[in-house]
């Protein structure tokens, strides 16, 4: 008799929800038992919890080299170890190139998480990471459906690989293969934690396309939309899933590139330079001095930071008019026909539940 498996996942467009679910298959073939918890959709108390000693795998896309802050709360509240052991996956942003499979960059994702659980007491067995398409469709157009299935035939095959080999009481840490690259872009998964997902992540809008039907409100796995002058709203709980944007039935929401230029211009322009030294003629800020230097590069930080909630209302505001809505609109890339949504594979996930 095998030892249960329970594996936690969180997923936004579909491709770590497909990992979880080919893991599962191969040990219930194996006569496992086995729970596959999507940790968005199951209230904390509702969270089934593993059996002492039994087997635990967390599955979860990369954000901006890292867990995204759902998976990452989540194994930090997770409970000690009672002689369990663990492992870990992301989902990665894979590509095809001509024959090529090209990988992601998995960053601190799958490290930070294995030191957590570490210090938790569980003995990890396993750490890969699964190179799916990458569905970041704020930034490029989604990927070809033909490349799609490709890259999924490809990726169902290593995870069916993997689950053989933990299942069956192997150690493996792929994951090794990519340190040196995860740790030099480290920095960036920090930068990214602290200004990138707030700034990058909050240019979602909804157009005159959108019927109010909610089902972006209802499938958000953070319950980030909000309803405001009965429209959808982004609040900064986004964690830009993208699951929204390529979910919406009517292809209504956008992310507004033109924002994006203008607001990192004049962030740059007005905060960093014109600002700061208008500041600068009244202040004058003894050199040399560690608390007040690190007092000033807070306070940079905070004033920055409020600029750009200040700037993201503005926007809004601005979308009310008709004038700049069309500007915001016709500067979005994410408009045109071209800019595919990312679909998972669906002859890949026809089997699941
Ligand atoms: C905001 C955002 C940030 C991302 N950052 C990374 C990254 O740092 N490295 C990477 O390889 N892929 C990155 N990706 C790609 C996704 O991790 C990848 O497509 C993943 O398979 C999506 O899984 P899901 O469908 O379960 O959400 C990012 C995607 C988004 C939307
Ligand atoms: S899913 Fe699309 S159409 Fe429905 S409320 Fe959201 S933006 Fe509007
Ligand atoms: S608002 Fe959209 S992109 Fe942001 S977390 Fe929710 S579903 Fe994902």
């Amino acid at each position: 008799m095998q030892t249960p498996l329970s594996i936690y996942f969180f997923s936004g467009t579909g491709n770590a929800r497909n990992v979880a679910h080919w893991f599962s298959v191969v040990a219930l073939g194996r006569g496992i038992e086995t729970t596959v918890t999507d940790i968005s959709r199951t209230s904390r108390k509702d969270i089934p919890l593993p059996a002492p000693g039994s087997l635990v795998g967390f599955i979860s896309p990369t954000h901006g080299f890292n867990y995204p802050p759902a998976m990452m709360y989540f194994i930090f509240r997770f409970p000690r170890s009672k002689g369990n052991r663990a492992f870990l996956m992301n989902t990665r942003a894979g590509l095809k190139l001509s024959k090529w499979f090209v990988p992601g960059l998995s960053g601190i994702a799958l490290w930070l998480s294995a030191l957590v659980l570490l210090f938790k007491g569980y003995r990890i067995v396993g750490l890969r990471s699964v190179d799916l398409p990458s569905n970041w469709i704020s930034f490029h157009p989604g990927v070809k459906e033909k490349v799609v299935a490709s890259i999924y035939g490809h990726c169902k095959n290593i995870t069916v690989r993997f689950a053989g080999k933990i299942l069956s009481g192997e150690k493996v840490y792929t994951a090794f293969r990519d340190i040196i690259q995860d740790l030099l872009v480290a920095p960036v998964s920090i930068g990214y934690y602290f200004a990138g997902r707030f700034i990058l992540a909050k240019t979602f809008y909804a157009t005159d396309a959108c019927d109010k039907c909610n089902l972006c409100i209802s499938n958000c796995p953070v319950k980030a939309i909000l309803t405001v002058d009965n429209r959808p709203f982004w609040s900064f709980r986004c964690e830009s899933c993208m699951r929204c944007m390529n979910d919406c039935p009517k292809r209504a929401i956008e992310t507004s590139h033109g924002y994006l230029v203008l607001s990192m211009c004049l962030l740059n322009i007005w905060i960093m330079s014109w600002f700061w030294q208008a500041v600068a003629r009244f202040l004058v800020i003894p050199a040399g001095n560690g608390w007040v230097s690190l007092a000033v590069t807070f306070t940079r930080w905070a004033v920055t930071f409020a600029v750009v909630v200040l700037f993201y209302r503005l926007y809004h505001y601005l979308l009310r008019v008709p004038f700049f809505r069309q500007l915001f609109y016709y500067s979005s890339l994410t408009r045109y026909k071209f800019w595919r949504r990312y679909k998972p594979s669906r002859n890949m996930i026809s089997h699941l539940p």
